[in-house]
């Protein structure tokens, strides 16, 4: 008997799902009884919340729509283990659960703070003579994880961003009148996704006017300035600005607005409003017309223009992690690994999730322009492939249909 769980935890993507799919593909050929899914990540795990996946994935064209359906088929959580030292009774209550359920590999799905519950269990697994293996399988939009060169959803909201920056940026220059449209991005404290609005610039695109990443202090009276200039030169500026962007002294500009942002279990402040802050103080600044547009989620849902090329790799990692899990391996994270740029070609790797939990990746300060209001065409070289391929969606009633747990 070898069953097989897996539970998909923190921010969804759009191609978190595919990597679901290639979990339960791969433990099925590797000979699992039951490939179990967590509902709600650990958390709803410990309220003992599962599900058996081969009564909802019973054909190749459910697994299909699967790959093709955003945010966390299973739902997910933010939810932190303590340490093992001071709550034994949770990791005591988490093993006789997965004894119950005879589980033998336990794969989780997340970016760096599900690493740390992968970190967590995987020590605890060999400290209490437990022979069941835990390995994570990358997954962020944020592309922010330690040991690989990016990370499952990064290339697909990176596609939707650079599309929506193009679109909106043939709608702003419609007019003869001055506007300032403030684009604001996700991310928390890694640029990576900001950057990605460059990827818009082409023969028919100039790209956003102004950039600005979290990797470097954010200043209101150099960007007054910057703006002010290109006020003169032409009337439509478009300004991308992260979520995460801070002042010198680590204050974030969306708490400038309201400094009273809720917390979540990992500590992380909620992000949102820099883009609706700075459209104000614009407004005041310059007496024209300011627009914000905030991506929010609609970036880490927009499986209809997904990039294949994730799609696929999204579903080879999660078939390494369970690969992986049940060849005897613990502790470890399925990585992607380029092993060359043009043309480009990705393998799939394994690293020591002591490398990678809690850990952020930014963008290297070298891809960011000396006055910090640009990117490089390192960073494009590196983002191009990520994006490319298609895979639309299976569209019913005019619309994308989805895979739904009932
Ligand atoms: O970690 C992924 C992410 O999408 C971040 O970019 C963003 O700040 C955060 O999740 C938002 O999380 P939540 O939906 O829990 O507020």
């Amino acid at each position: 008997m070898k069953n097989v769980i897996v539970g998909q935890s923190g921010g969804p993507s759009p191609v978190i799902n595919s990597s679901l799919a290639g979990v339960y593909v791969k433990a099925k050929e590797m000979g699992a009884d039951i490939v179990y899914g967590m509902r709600h990540g650990i958390e709803g795990f410990l309220q003992e919340k599962i599900v058996d996946l081969g009564t909802v994935l019973t054909d190749q064209a459910q697994v299909e729509l699967l790959k093709k359906t955003p945010a966390a088929f299973l739902g997910s959580c933010r939810f932190k283990l303590p340490d093992p030292e001071k709550k034994p009774e949770v990791f005591e209550q988490i093993f006789a659960l997965l004894n119950k359920y005879e589980i033998k590999a336990f794969i989780y799905i997340g970016g760096n703070d599900s690493m740390d519950t992968i970190r967590k269990l995987s020590d605890y697994a060999v400290s209490s003579g437990s022979d069941i293996k835990f390995v994570g399988a990358p997954k962020t939009i944020d592309n922010d994880l330690a040991e690989t060169d990016h990370t499952p959803g990064f290339g697909s909201a990176a596609k939707f961003i650079a599309a929506m920056t193009k679109e909106s940026i043939r709608d702003q220059v419609v007019y003869q009148n001055k506007t300032v449209y403030i684009l604001e991005v996700m991310g928390r404290n890694a640029g990576w996704l900001t950057a990605a609005t460059a990827l818009s610039r082409g023969e028919d695109c100039t790209g956003p006017d102004l950039i600005y990443l979290p990797e470097v202090p954010f200043d209101l009276s150099k960007f007054r300035e910057k703006v002010a200039q290109l006020l003169e030169k032409k009337n439509a500026i478009t300004v991308a600005v992260s979520e995460g962007i801070h002042d010198a002294e680590g204050t974030y500009i969306c708490e400038y607005a309201s400094a009273d942002k809720a917390v979540d279990a990992f500590g992380h402040k909620q992000m949102g409003g820099t883009a609706s802050y700075l459209t104000q103080y614009c407004a005041a600044e310059f007496g024209c017309k300011v627009r914000p547009i905030e991506f929010s989620t609609l970036q880490r849902c927009c499986a209809h223009i997904s990039s294949l090329t994730d799609v696929n790799e999204a579903f080879a990692s999660g078939s390494k992690a369970v690969e992986a899990a049940l060849s005897g391996q613990n502790g470890l994270m399925a990585t992607l690994v380029r092993e060359s740029g043009d043309p480009y070609v990705c393998t799939i790797g394994l690293s020591d999730v002591h490398y990678i939990s809690n850990v952020e990746r930014c963008v290297p300060l070298e891809w960011i322009t000396d006055d910090g209001s640009g990117i490089s065409d390192e960073f494009i070289k590196y983002a191009r492939p990520l994006i490319m391929g298609e895979n639309p969606p299976i569209m019913v009633n005019g619309i994308p249909y989805h895979l739904v747990l009932k």
